[in-house]
C-alpha cells in the first residue's frame, strides 16, 4: 500500500494533481458504487450546499449533486475498508511529508443527468481546515459522450479528467480551481477532504 501512496504523492508534487488507477481496488470501488445506488434509490441522498459547516446555503445555480456523509457508525464494510485505507494514507502523508492533518471528511456524490459543479475552490472563505482534496471515480463503463469530466486548472491551463471507475485524485485544497462539467448520465463518485483544525 505505501507503494501506491507513494506514487500518488510523487505524482501529486510533479504535477500539482496525484492520479492513481490503483489507490482503491476494483472490488471495492464496485462495493461502494453499490453504497451509492442503494442511498440514490432509498432516497438517502440530499442536495449538496455550498460553504462553511455552519454557514451553508443551498446554491442549485452552483452546484446541484446530491451526497451523503461516510461513518464508521453506518457499519458498512466497504465503507470502513474504504475509510481505513483513508486513516492509512492520513498517517503516511503525516509520518513522510509532515502535513499535520487531523480529522478528514467524505461524502458519496451522485449528479444525476444535467448536474454540474461549478468553478470553484475547495477552501471556503473564512475556513482554511480543508487541506487536501480526495476524489475517487465509481463509474463503470464511463464513456466519452456521458460527460460529467472534471475539469481542473493547473498554471491557468484547463485539463479534462475522465471520471472513469477506479480513478483518484489527491491535490491541494487551497490551490486548484475545478469545475465538474454537466453530465449526461448518472455520475457517482466519492469526494473527501484531510484537514487541519
Ligand atoms: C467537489 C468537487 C469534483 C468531482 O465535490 O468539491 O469539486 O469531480 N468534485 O466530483
Ligand atoms: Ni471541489
Amino acid at each position: 500500500m505505501e507503494d501506491i501512496f507513494g506514487s500518488m504523492v510523487d505524482d501529486y508534487l510533479a504535477n500539482q494533481i496525484g492520479i492513481s488507477e490503483n489507490f482503491l481496488s476494483k472490488d471495492l470501488c464496485a462495493d461502494l458504487a453499490t453504497n451509492v445506488k442503494t442511498l440514490y434509490n432509498e432516497d438517502k441522498l440530499e442536495k449538496a450546499k455550498i460553504g462553511k459547516t455552519r454557514d451553508l446555503t443551498l446554491n442549485t445555480e452552483i452546484r446541484n449533486d446530491k451526497i451523503f456523509w461516510l461513518d464508521r457508525l453506518h457499519n458498512n464494510a466497504a465503507e470502513n475498508a474504504f475509510l481505513t485505507i483513508l486513516d492509512k494514507f492520513t498517517l503516511y502523508l503525516n509520518q513522510t511529508c509532515y502535513t499535520g492533518i487531523t480529522s478528514s471528511e467524505f461524502h458519496y456524490a451522485l449528479y444525476e443527468k444535467g448536474s454540474f459543479y461549478k468553478k470553484h475552490l475547495d477552501q471556503f472563505n473564512g475556513s482554511s481546515s480543508r487541506q487536501y482534496t480526495l476524489i475517487f471515480y465509481l463509474n463503470e463503463n464511463w464513456k466519452a459522450g456521458d460527460g460529467g469530466e472534471l475539469c481542473i486548472y493547473v498554471n491557468n491551463e484547463a485539463i479534462h479528467i475522465s471520471p472513469t471507475n477506479g480513478k483518484s485524485l489527491f491535490f491541494k485544497s487551497s490551490q486548484l480551481e475545478h469545475e465538474v462539467l454537466p453530465c449526461n448520465t448518472n455520475r457517482m463518485s466519492i469526494t473527501g477532504w484531510l484537514k487541519t483544525d
